[in-house]
């Protein structure tokens, strides 16, 4: 007979309800657990969200509603679209549980959400290529090094970079994804030296997705949706901890009250107009353009990404 009905069996026709005993014989519940740090985080989890209900006595309703809040989540979730991870976001669960996993960045790069628009899109390409796919916008150049923590360049080190279009739009959330293919998304390589460049068109602020219960919870808070101008990048180098992260132009509005809560001073950098009519590549330009330069220290440890976080389709 297993452990929990043998724990009560007998006692069923004297059971006298109270909430700290229920408390108790939920957590109890799990003791059967194998796994230790399962039985760990469900313990713990029922512990705070009993104490949560005690503290905020909801109604009836106000749980119902918590409730269909939480499915209309799950249910606008798609193979392109993660509301979930949005929730998390908006919550600052997201860069909470990243801060408790970076204990110690000893002069690594900073870390930031991964967001739901990394779609898995790894293209290898050649430095210097024009991200745009057809897309028009100011144009940008960037420049960037990876190296460890002693600037010692890692080479072959991989990239996947991917930003907003000057509307604010990722491709993979325009109707036309799946014919047009990626824009503003890339894989590079390090070279010898570590470095690696593209030419692209200078992101903006743009909201996170509100069309969903997500961006109700924000209009029923009087919250904006706003993320100051960024690009992602996700690098990986062997030897090294996977580094996600993003680039925020310096000088937009929203840097302090990134609605994912996402900026660190560290991750800001200037973006210098520039004026002379050839890029870095030798490629003639008749515009100004812009300049973003950036170098990346990723620290030593296991170079595995953690699987469930990176793939929206699994
Ligand atoms: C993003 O920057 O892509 C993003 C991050 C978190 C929530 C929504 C969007
Ligand atoms: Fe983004």
């Amino acid at each position: 007979m297993d452990l929990f009905v043998e724990q009560y069996r007998g006692t069923s026709t004297m059971i006298q309800f109270n909430d700290q005993d229920l408390t108790a014989k939920v957590i109890r519940s799990f003791e059967t657990t194998p796994d230790e740090r399962l039985k760990f985080l469900l313990q713990e989890t029922v512990t705070a969200v009993h104490d949560l209900v005690r503290r905020t006595n909801p109604t009836i309703a106000e749980w119902n509603q918590a409730i269909t809040f939480l499915t209309r989540t799950g249910q606008t979730c798609t193979p392109l679209r993660q509301e979930f991870i949005l929730l998390s976001d908006v919550l600052g669960i997201s860069m909470l549980v990243d801060a408790v996993n970076q204990p110690e960045r000893e002069g690594a790069t900073e870390t930031t959400v991964l967001g739901p628009f990394y779609v898995g899109e790894h293209r290898p390409t050649p430095h210097g290529a024009y991200l745009s796919n057809g897309i028009e916008g100011a144009p940008m150049f960037v420049q960037s090094r990876v190296t460890n923590l002693a600037g010692v360049p890692l080479a072959g080190a991989e990239i996947d970079v991917w930003h907003a279009d000057d509307n604010g739009f990722y491709d993979s959330q325009k109707p036309d994804y799946e014919q047009q293919g990626p824009s503003l998304r890339a894989r590079f390589v390090a070279d010898a030296d570590g470095r690696f460049s593209f030419r692209t068109i200078l992101p903006c602020s743009y909201p996170i997705p509100t069309d969903g219960p997500v961006g109700d919870l924000m209009a029923a808070t009087g919250r904006h949706a706003m993320r100051p101008a960024h690009v992602h990048f996700l690098l990986k180098a062997e030897g090294h901890l996977p580094l996600i992260t993003h680039v925020f132009l310096d000088g937009d509005e929203y840097l302090a009250s990134d609605a994912v809560f996402g900026v660190k001073d560290e991750l800001v950098a200037r973006v210098e107009l520039r004026t002379e009519p050839v890029l870095p590549t030798g490629e003639v330009i008749s515009s100004p353009w812009h300049l973003l330069s950036y170098h990346f220290r990723m620290k030593p440890g296991a170079d595995a990404v953690p699987g469930p976080m990176m793939s929206l389709s699994e």
